[in-house]
């Protein structure tokens, strides 16, 4: 197979949306995906973009080209099937600096073993060292084995492990209590 890497498109959030559903499925969290494509459109593409994606096509294809990747996945915005992504971010470490915040990371079943998720890695490695990042921060579910054995195969170190870092987070419930006035 000959995929090819671009840049996300605003045309291409109904297979953001579709990719991000799938990751959410394999995690068994499906259910917990609320955004729509008019909010994935606005929040990446927008004036302020608060998400970047890679997204991973296969070359010299078109949807008229036959059945043979039908019907699982959909066409990109230049007609090519869309069949993984990584979506990122930038943050700020006040003791190193720029990080790359790797948020989803995600390839079709079909597709793995092929290469496709390796080539995105090393694009978002490049793009991180020629913005002068320290490094690229990413989340792992505990029982995303593979996952795990895939990012250590390649380097990554275990926060959670290895400093004991805990991952928090204030819900919109909390963050309005602690934003509604004092009572007197
Ligand atoms: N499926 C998966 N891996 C396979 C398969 C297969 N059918 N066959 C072989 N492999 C091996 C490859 O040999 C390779 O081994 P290596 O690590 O020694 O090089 C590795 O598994 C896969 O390498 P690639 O082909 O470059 O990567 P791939 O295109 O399979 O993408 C990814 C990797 C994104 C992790 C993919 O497996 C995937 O989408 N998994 C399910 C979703 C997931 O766990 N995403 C990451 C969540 S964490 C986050 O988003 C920050």
């Amino acid at each position: 197979m000959d995929f090819r890497l671009r840049g996300a498109e605003a045309g291409d959030v109904p297979d953001i949306l579709r990719l991000v559903k799938d990751l959410a499925k394999y995690e068994h969290m499906e259910k917990e995906v609320k955004l729509t494509e008019k909010e994935l459109l606005e929040d990446g593409f927008g004036d302020t973009p608060f998400y970047r994606c890679i997204i991973a096509e296969i070359k010299g294809e078109t949807s008229s080209d036959g059945p043979s990747h039908a019907p699982t996945e959909a066409t990109g915005v230049k007609g090519a099937p869309v069949v993984g992504f990584a979506m990122y971010y930038f943050t700020y470490d006040p003791w190193v600096g720029k990080q790359l915040y790797l948020e989803e990371f995600y390839v079709m079943e079909q597709y793995r073993g092929l290469g496709v998720g390796s080539q995105l890695l090393r694009h978002l490695s490049e793009l991180a060292i020629s913005t002068r990042c320290s490094g690229m921060m990413f989340v792992v579910a505990e029982s995303n084995a593979p996952s795990i054995s895939f990012y250590k195969r390649r380097g990554a170190e275990d926060l959670s492990q290895e400093e004991g870092w805990r991952l928090f987070r204030f819900d919109k419930d909390s963050l309005a209590r602690m934003a509604a006035p004092a009572e007197e």
